[in-house]
């Protein structure tokens, strides 16, 4: 379910054709870049969920010419704008429309890794649950799920930003809000994956978790 949510500092802007500009996407860019580009695997298919306005995904596939990209967003405006900004790069498929909290996209969505960046708090717990699962049976033995966002600390906001957010993300919906990474990081370990958090800036994480790892990653 695509829940429309209104946040501060989160407007898009439009530009000439088609491609929508995320300011948040273009700050936390460089971050995000700076921890996936050494773990991306050396080979394969990288699935996006919520890819946005694409600015994330346009910007990895120009580093990685030879890893095949594939955005997906269930809003068919961000899926011109992905399509937009990863014109001209051969190895970005056109963007799919995958609804991350319905059971069954893994089915065709086989890939070696998998990304989620800042969508967590936008979807329900049973929604999560389902992304979790699915995200584990795409993937490839070996294979990195990688999710970027805000996220609660062993249950607690950490932050008065995060607490902010997560008030007027309930306000809207009282289904969503930031998830706890303690509780993502136990599903994941009981699915079989190793998995690390790494501290990002503003107070977000990155948790990376690697398919059938054990506890090697
Ligand atoms: C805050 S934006 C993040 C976009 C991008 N990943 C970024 O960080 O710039 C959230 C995105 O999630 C998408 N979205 C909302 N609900 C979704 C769902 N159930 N499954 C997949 N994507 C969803 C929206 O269409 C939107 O593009």
């Amino acid at each position: 379910m695509i829940r429309r949510v209104i946040t501060t500092g989160t407007r898009v802007e439009a530009d000439g054709d088609g491609r929508l500009i995320a300011a948040p996407a273009a700050r936390n860019l460089g971050p995000i870049l700076d921890v996936l580009l050494p773990r991306l695997p050396r080979r394969g298919d990288v699935l996006e969920l919520a890819s946005g306005t694409g600015q994330h995904i346009a910007a990895l596939a120009a580093h990685r010419p030879d890893l095949s990209f594939h955005p997906t967003d269930p809003d068919p405006t961000r899926r011109a704008s992905i399509d937009a900004h990863c014109r001209g790069l051969p190895n970005v498929m056109p963007a799919g429309d995958i609804d991350a909290g319905q059971a069954g996209w893994a089915v065709e969505a086989g890939a070696d890794a998998v990304l989620v960046v800042n969508l967590l708090h936008l979807i329900s717990d049973g929604e999560l649950a389902i992304l979790l699962d699915e995200a584990h049976r795409a993937m490839s033995p070996g294979g990195l799920l990688a999710i970027y966002g805000p996220f609660r600390r062993d249950g607690i906001l950490s932050s008065p930003g995060d607490r902010a957010f997560d008030a007027d993300l309930r306000a809207q919906d009282e289904a969503i809000g930031l998830k706890d990474a303690a509780m993502i990081e136990t599903v994941l370990t009981v699915l079989g994956c190793a998995v690390e958090m790494v501290e990002m800036p503003a107070n977000n994480l990155m948790i990376l978790a690697q398919k059938d790892a054990g506890s090697a990653l």
